[in-house]
């Protein structure tokens, strides 16, 4: 049974852990995905955590991509998350998404998530952003819900309202600021499908995802967002698409991990400033 491996003493251990190791109170948090946590780098005042110790929280690999960063970025209090849990890693669904919860105890309010992501709609091109307006939770529906097994009040209801999960107001101000950052040739929205991975989708699975009504397609953030809308913080997901998904047998076009990280470092201080002007905002 998916049963919730860890309980409210274990979020609360974390966070009291956290509070003990950083003045900083963020209202804002970042998940930055493959390749973009380089965001965490611009913060001023820096407190470095590696909470690898604290119940459920095992990095793989700790360093710079498995650690938080406190700080500060244009004068808004923001905690960075360097590297992410992902399912694909064997790691347990309720693992994946523990520091959301974390998140929400140390005060944070919003949360952006970032990802690499391909692209699945023929009109979007390699380097695009997307502003992603919906998710479509395929582990959900193969019963990989975060939100399964003991529904803890403390967090949030025990049926959760998802057809608000990608805040309006903050995708308009998204909308403003990458006018305002010259960004807005390379800006899309759209539909964040999430898979499981780690395997890149058959071309029969990316036709499948195209029927959908998916934009882009990801191996991450949905079990996150879930678990944030859960306890209500405000959500903000932006997708850099590294790839375009191959829908025709014909196609000698491969997807491999490289050029998704070759695609990330090159929109990555685009991605950046964007989103640092964008917290500057909220
Ligand atoms: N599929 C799934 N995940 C991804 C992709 C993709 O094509 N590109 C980057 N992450």
């Amino acid at each position: 049974m998916n049963t919730c491996c860890c309980n409210y003493d274990d979020y609360r251990e974390t966070t009291d852990w956290l509070l003990s190791h950083t003045e900083q109170r963020p209202k804002v948090a970042i998940i930055c995905g493959s390749g973009l946590g380089g965001l965490g780098d611009l913060l001023d005042n820096k407190t470095v955590c590696h909470p690898n110790g604290c119940s459920y929280v095992h990095w793989a690999v700790p360093g710079h991509e498995g650690q938080l960063v406190f700080g500060s970025l244009r004068g808004r209090q923001c905690v960075c998350m360097q590297g992410r849990f992902h399912f694909y890693e064997g790691y347990n669904i309720h693992t994946v998404t523990y520091l959301v919860r974390v998140f929400f105890l140390l005060g944070v309010e919003t949360l952006i998530v970032t990802n690499a992501a391909g692209g699945v709609n023929g009109s979007f091109n390699v380097g695009d952003i997307m502003l992603i307006k919906d998710h479509i939770n395929m582990p959900g529906f193969a019963g990989q819900n975060p939100l399964c097994g003991h529904n803890d009040e403390r967090f949030g209801v025990r049926f959760l309202c998802t057809s608000d999960a990608y805040d309006r107001d903050l995708i308009a101000l998204a909308k403003q600021t990458a006018e305002e950052q010259g960004c807005s040739t390379f800006l899309q929205q759209g539909v964040y499908c999430m898979v499981a991975g780690p395997t890149f989708e058959t071309v029969a699975e990316c036709r499948v995802l195209q029927l959908l009504g998916a934009d882009a397609v990801g191996m991450s953030t949905v079990p996150e967002v879930v678990v944030a809308r859960h306890c209500g913080l405000r959500v903000l997901g932006l997708s850099l698409i590294t790839n375009k998904v191959v829908t025709d047998y014909a196609s000698e076009e491969k997807t491999n991990h490289d050029k998704v990280l070759e695609t990330t470092r090159r929109r990555t201080q685009d991605l950046q400033r964007l989103v640092s002007h964008l917290i500057a905002k909220i």
